[in-house]
C-alpha cells in the first residue's frame, strides 16, 4: 500500500478505537475519515461496539456510514455530539485547522463544533507552522454572490479560484447547492480574525478556518516502511 494511504488507514483505525458504546458520533468527510468510518463499522458488526449513532457531515459520510452499518441520526434528534472524528487539510501548532478540501466544511463546522471531543485525523504532511502556507482556504458562497465575494476576498489579499468539478463540466456544487472559492493567502497571521472577517462578507456561507475546535490531533507517520500514530 502506498505510504500516505497506509498512514491514513492507521490513523483512522486509531480514532475508531477511541469510540465508546452508547455515543453520538460526528462522522467527518474525506479519505482519512473514511477509514475511521470503516473501522467503526467493523467494531459494530463484531459486537465490540453497541448503541452508536452517527451524524454525517456530508453526502459522502452518509453513504459510507450506511455501507458500513452505522445507524444515522440528525441534529434535530440529538442534544449533543459526544465525539466527532474528521480530517483536515492543514493543522497548526495551536490545533487550528484549514478544512474544506472536500467542500464539506460548512456542515463539518456545525457538527465538529458541537462535539464535546473533536479528534482530527491527518497524515504528517498536514502539519504546518502557519495556516495558509500549503493549502488555499475554501469559502462556500451562494452562487449569485460569487462575483462580489471574489472581489472582497481579492481586496483582503487573497488569490481566488472558483473550484471546478472533476469529471463534471463547470464548478463544484456543494451538498447545500452552493459554490466554493479557494483563496490562497501568503500565510494567515490572524486565523480567528480572518475567519470572522470572511464570514462577514454578504453571500459567504462558511469558510474552512476551524479555530479552537479540535481537542486532539492523531497524526499518521511512516518510518522505515512502518506506519505509526502519535497523538498531539
Ligand atoms: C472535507 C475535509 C476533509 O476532512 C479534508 O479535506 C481532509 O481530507 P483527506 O482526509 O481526504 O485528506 O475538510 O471538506
Amino acid at each position: 500500500m502506498d505510504p500516505v494511504k497506509l498512514m491514513k488507514q492507521e490513523v483512522g483505525r486509531a480514532a475508531a478505537a477511541q469510540v465508546q458504546s452508547g455515543t453520538i458520533l460526528g462522522l467527518g468527510t474525506g479519505s482519512t475519515t473514511a477509514f475511521a468510518i470503516q473501522f467503526i463499522g467493523e467494531r459494530l458488526q463484531s459486537g465490540d461496539l453497541k448503541d452508536i449513532k452517527g451524524v454525517p457531515t456530508s453526502f459522502q459520510a452518509s453513504v459510507l456510514a450506511k455501507q458500513h452499518g452505522i445507524p444515522l441520526t440528525t441534529l434535530d434528534e440529538v442534544d449533543t455530539i459526544h465525539l466527532a472524528i474528521d480530517g483536515a487539510d492543514e493543522v497548526d501548532p495551536q490545533f487550528n485547522l484549514i478544512k474544506g478540501g472536500g467542500a464539506a466544511h460548512t456542515r463539518e463546522k456545525i457538527v465538529d463544533g458541537l462535539a464535546e471531543k473533536f479528534i482530527v485525523v491527518v497524515d504528517s504532511s498536514k502539519l504546518v507552522d502557519k495556516l495558509g502556507t500549503t493549502f488555499a482556504l475554501p469559502v462556500e458562497v451562494l452562487p449569485l454572490a460569487v462575483a462580489p465575494v471574489t472581489r472582497a476576498l481579492t481586496a483582503l489579499g487573497g488569490t481566488v479560484d472558483l473550484r471546478m468539478g472533476v469529471k463534471k463540466d463547470g464548478p463544484v456544487i456543494t451538498d447545500q447547492g452552493n459554490m466554493v472559492l479557494d483563496v490562497k493567502f501568503a500565510a494567515i497571521d490572524d486565523p480567528a480574525g480572518l475567519e470572522a472577517t470572511i464570514n462577514n462578507i454578504p453571500g459567504v456561507l462558511e469558510n474552512g478556518l476551524f479555530i479552537g475546535l479540535a481537542t486532539e490531533i492523531l497524526v499518521g507517520e511512516v518510518k522505515d516502511g512502518k506506519a505509526t500514530v502519535r497523538s498531539l
